[in-house]
């Protein structure tokens, strides 16, 4: 893993989209794997501000999907990726992919949307946040390690953190659907961001903690190509955090 601290939203989004354009650049980034949440926001910010049309032929694939509201929820994931993502990067939405939670055969439509990665060739790089449960996606807590795209519980924990988007903790849903931990990590190159001292232990349980899937997070520390991008905060739970400061102001230059 590689950890970078850096000291403000904007210098984040703009070292996680210096990788993305890089990769697009060079061709090697054809797939973006895409979050909602707040943490990813400075990225798209970012790309949108230094938007290429190469930035327009991404294909994207987001990561969940509450099941049970309907696409014109304006807090269904569809909904925030087509605001967010689709028209904020000029995406053709046709491009854009996000699980169905109204599916009528949710059972199968894990599969169905594995078929559709893996029928593009799979993520070439792979946005993620990171819940104060540690989940990733919306795999929570006890997510199998290698799980694939499937439907999920929803913790008490996740719901509180997510009822600030509804009118009240009951309108939360209980379930979703999730790219699994073995889904995301079949991804070439993952970047996670943080900020905020409510992710500081959810953090520190999976770049120092034990691979657990009691932090399913900590699954990335299998990863061969993972950046973890924090702000202060957020690392303020890091045991070496004067080693990985150290290490990034050290970096050679061809990690630049
Ligand atoms: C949500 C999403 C995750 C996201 C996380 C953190 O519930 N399913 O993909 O990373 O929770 O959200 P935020 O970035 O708003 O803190």
């Amino acid at each position: 893993m590689r950890v970078v601290i850096l000291d403000s939203a904007e210098e984040m989004g703009n070292f996680a989209a210096d990788i993305i354009l890089r990769g697009v650049g060079e061709g090697s980034l054809k797939v973006l794997g895409v979050a909602t949440g707040s943490s990813p926001l400075p990225i798209y910010q970012a790309l949108r501000d230094r938007w290429t049309p190469a930035v327009a032929n991404l294909e994207a694939f987001a990561l969940d999907e509450y099941v049970g509201l309907p696409y014109s929820h304006p807090q269904s994931y569809h909904a925030v990726i087509a605001r967010e993502v689709t028209e904020s990067l000029g995406l053709g939405a046709h491009k854009v992919h996000v699980p169905d939670g109204g599916a009528s055969d949710l059972a199968n439509e894990g599969r169905r949307y594995e078929a559709q990665i893996a029928s593009v060739g799979g993520i070439d790089l792979q946005i993620l946040g990171i819940g104060s449960t540690g989940h990733i996606g919306f795999n929570e807590p006890t997510s199998s390690l290698t799980s694939r795209t499937r439907i999920k519980t929803l913790t008490t924990e996740t719901r509180q953190d997510n009822a600030r988007f509804f009118p009240s903790l009951d309108d939360v849903p209980r379930h979703c659907i999730t790219q699994g931990l073995g889904t995301i990590m079949d991804a070439r190159q993952v970047v996670l961001i943080a900020q905020g001292e409510s992710k500081a232990d959810a953090v520190a349980n999976a770049v120092e903690g034990p691979l657990s899937s009691m932090c399913p997070g900590s699954i990335l520390q299998m990863h061969q190509n993972a950046t973890i991008l924090l702000d202060s905060e957020a690392a303020s739970k890091l045991k070496l955090i004067d080693y990985y400061r150290f290490v990034f102001a050290n970096r050679p230059a061809w990690q630049q």
